[in-house]
């Protein structure tokens, strides 16, 4: 089969596609809970080349790719679950067993969803990573579905920084439509009408040189940093005494990982709170993403197209900074 794979060590990674990769086989330890997907379609997350997860021992194919969209190939003789041979789903693949990047790949069925019949399996892939994250950042850690003050939701202000980004992106849409806060989105100027469209209702241009001091100092409920270092460090100022931070951008802040530090910003402002996290892949999630698609509620994102013989340059070009679109590598023509 297809597959791309990235070879060479960390600090030097090339990404190549191998024309006669061997099929996947299930996991061992867990036959009877896996479900073969035909890959229509496969996102690229091109910081996916930092990441531990491809390198790590338990990833010897060095296949890339955790959201994928596709049709159900084969179902375990056990499975009793909703889907059948044929039926489109879309998912995030676990970190640890990812391979995405394939004409095959094996799916846990708690990770899969259907995919809605308004997306291309191009557009669908696009979407798990940027859309659980952007879930996960506002319904489960600035706050959980109970605790958000949908009540006086139009008073909440929230900044998102790398709005123009897939994850950026989701953010916007979802803390606009499902959450009702007003929005702050920051980016270049030249995606400001775009942003607006998604329903941004403030842009700040980050080439500013004083753009924090546009959004406000202290003037926002909650920060959501999908740019991370330099903006991030920056942002801290436009969050009140009594908001949230949460950064989800590569590389994490030494804070993240290092469980006694404070970020140096937020001395004296101990009503502050911030987290960094790593997204999980979730089905369900993904179900109600669909869901919101389909009535209309949000947009999906807008993506860049490669055939899976132009898979080099796709990972070439996912990494460019300014481009307008999730880079979404096809494994079947027209997907
Ligand atoms: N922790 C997790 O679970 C998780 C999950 C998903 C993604 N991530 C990370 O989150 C980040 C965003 O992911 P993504 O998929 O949304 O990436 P993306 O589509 O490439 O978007 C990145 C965004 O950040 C902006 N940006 C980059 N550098 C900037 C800078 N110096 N100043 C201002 N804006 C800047 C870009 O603006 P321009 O287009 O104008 O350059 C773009 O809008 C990445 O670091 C990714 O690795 C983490």
């Amino acid at each position: 089969m297809n597959a791309i794979q990235i070879l060479g060590p960390k600090t030097n990674p090339t990404v190549s596609l191998n024309r006669s990769h061997p099929l996947p086989t299930s996991d061992p330890n867990t036959p009877d809970s896996e479900i073969l997907v035909r890959v229509h379609a496969a996102g690229i997350t091109a910081d996916e080349l930092t990441w531990p997860e491809v390198y790590s021992a338990s990833n010897p194919t060095r296949i890339p790719g955790f959201d994928i969209s596709g049709v159900v190939a084969a179902l375990p003789s056990t499975y009793t679950g909703p889907l059948s041979v044929g039926d489109p789903v879309y998912a995030m693949l676990h970190p640890d067993r990812g391979k995405g990047q394939a004409d095959y790949v094996y799916a846990r069925p708690e990770e899969l969803a259907r995919k809605s019949e308004c997306l291309s399996h191009a557009q669908a892939a696009a979407l798990p990573i940027p859309a659980l994250t952007a879930w996960e950042a506002l319904f489960k850690r600035a706050w959980s579905s109970t605790s958000i003050p949908t009540g006086d939701a139009s008073s909440l202000r929230v900044l998102v920084t790398g709005a123009s980004g897939a994850v950026g992106n989701m953010v916007v849409q979802l803390a606009k439509k499902v959450v009702g806060a007003r929005v702050v989105a920051l980016a270049s100027g030249a995606k400001h009408g775009y942003l607006r469209e998604l329903g941004a209702d403030e842009t700040v241009d980050y080439a500013a040189a004083d753009w924090e001091r546009e959004v406000g100092m202290k003037s926002v409920d909650a920060v959501f940093d999908a740019a991370g270092d330099g903006v991030l460090a920056r942002a801290w100022a436009t969050v009140k005494d009594d908001g949230v931070v949460v950064t989800v951008a590569d590389p994490p802040p030494v804070w993240a990982t290092d469980k006694g530090a404070v970020p140096r910003e937020l001395e004296g402002r101990p009503g502050v709170r911030y987290l960094y996290f790593v997204v999980s892949p979730d089905g369900e999630t993904l179900g109600r993403i669909s869901g919101l698609i389909d009535e209309g509620t949000i947009k999906p994102l807008p993506v860049v197209e490669f055939s899976v013989d132009k898979a080099v340059e796709a990972w070439d070009f996912a990494r460019r900074r300014g481009r307008q679109g999730k880079v979404v590598v096809n494994f079947v023509a027209d997907a």
